[in-house]
């Protein structure tokens, strides 16, 4: 059975009240839940973490070299700033998919880069909530 670490950034938590404009009204208790029915069918395990830190995040990944198979991370804000998370999952050696929520290159300009694309097989963004579950079944896909 394949182990998938999943990885919610920065104020991923407050999604459900976080700008529903922009990132709908799913929480990410649902967003998770809808995760693990997904692992559940694709006999899949899923370890799942939000962090507001950096180097927690970095604390994680690294751990992914020997406990996971692979890696599916919403970076949030630190998609666009962060070379040490970037340089995590490079070093990780593992399968990653970057998801977002918002089309995050129909956005503001600071949005408009990821640093950790480069470093992932995929990304999936643009489909709100469901952008996580697209995420996980091609990465199911692709281990
Ligand atoms: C986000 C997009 C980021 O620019 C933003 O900082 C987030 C969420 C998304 O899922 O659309 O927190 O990663």
């Amino acid at each position: 059975m394949k182990t998938i670490l999943v990885i919610h950034g920065p104020n991923l938590d407050l999604l459900g009240q976080r700008e529903p404009g922009v990132y709908g009204r799913v929480t990410l208790k649902e967003i998770n839940n809808g995760l693990k029915k997904i692992a559940k069918k694709r006999k899949a395990t899923l370890k799942i973490f939000q962090s507001n830190h950096e180097g927690e995040i970095v604390d994680l990944i690294g751990k992914a070299k020997v406990k996971y198979d692979a890696l599916l991370i919403n970076p949030a804000a630190y998609t666009h700033t962060s070379v040490a998370i970037r340089d995590a999952i490079a070093a990780s050696g593992k399968i990653a998919v970057e998801v977002h929520l918002s089309n995050i290159y129909s956005r503001e300009e600071f949005r408009q880069k990821s640093l950790i694309t480069p470093v992932v097989k995929e990304t999936i963004l643009g489909f709100g909530a469901k952008s996580y579950a697209l995420g996980l079944e091609a990465l199911l896909d692709l281990i």
